[in-house]
């Protein structure tokens, strides 16, 4: 049990930009995206993005949206915990904040892709669903041949339903 003050979560702003994107380059796996692609998430979907942070620090950061063409889902894209802050339920709290957002009420699916070679994030994503009394399933989503050229490993998609806002 940490003896560390739990992080406060909250919606991102534009002003989070370059610290999330410092967080996001140390959480290895993830893609660095740039930063222009950072401040987006935190203004047009920060209804939807969440920055956990403990005192002047962001140790925690989730990016999700409505997709267009699935309105019934909420895709999750990248979840970053910082070293610092790992193993103390964060990103597992994270994701309960998540799809309890105003935002998210309807959805009746959460999304996410997760290569075979991430444990961290299945461990995650399957703790997530237990919690919930939800079914997690996974198929192939974006493929190493196919989608990225023989050049990043295939992206499994977690289906994870149903949501406890569908039942509400
Ligand atoms: C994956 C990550 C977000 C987990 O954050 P965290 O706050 O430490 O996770 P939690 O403490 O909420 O743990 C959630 C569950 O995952 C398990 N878990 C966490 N890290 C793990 C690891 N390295 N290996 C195996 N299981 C792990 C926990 O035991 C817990 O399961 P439980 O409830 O059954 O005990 C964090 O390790 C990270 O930022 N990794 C790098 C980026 C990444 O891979 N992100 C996910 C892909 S989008």
């Amino acid at each position: 049990m940490s003896d560390k003050t739990p992080p406060v979560l909250r919606r991102p702003t534009a002003e989070d930009g370059p610290a999330v994107t410092s967080l996001i380059a140390a959480c290895a796996p993830l893609d660095p995206n740039s930063a222009y692609c950072n401040l987006l998430q935190c203004s047009d979907f920060a209804d939807t993005c969440i920055v956990a942070q403990r005192d002047d620090e962001i140790v925690g950061w989730i990016s999700a949206y409505r997709p267009p063409s699935h309105p019934e889902r909420i895709f999750v894209w990248q979840v970053a915990v910082a070293a610092s802050a790992r193993g103390e339920g964060l990103g597992g709290r994270m994701l309960d904040e998540l799809v309890a957002r105003p935002a998210v009420q309807g959805a009746t699916t959460l999304t996410t892709t997760i290569t075979e070679a991430n444990p961290a994030s299945w461990a995650l994503f399957g703790a997530f669903a237990r919690r919930h009394g939800a079914s997690l399933s996974k198929s192939e989503r974006f493929t190493r041949a196919a989608h990225f050229a023989g050049a990043h490993d295939t992206e499994w998609q977690a289906s994870i339903a149903p949501l406890p806002s569908a039942h509400t």
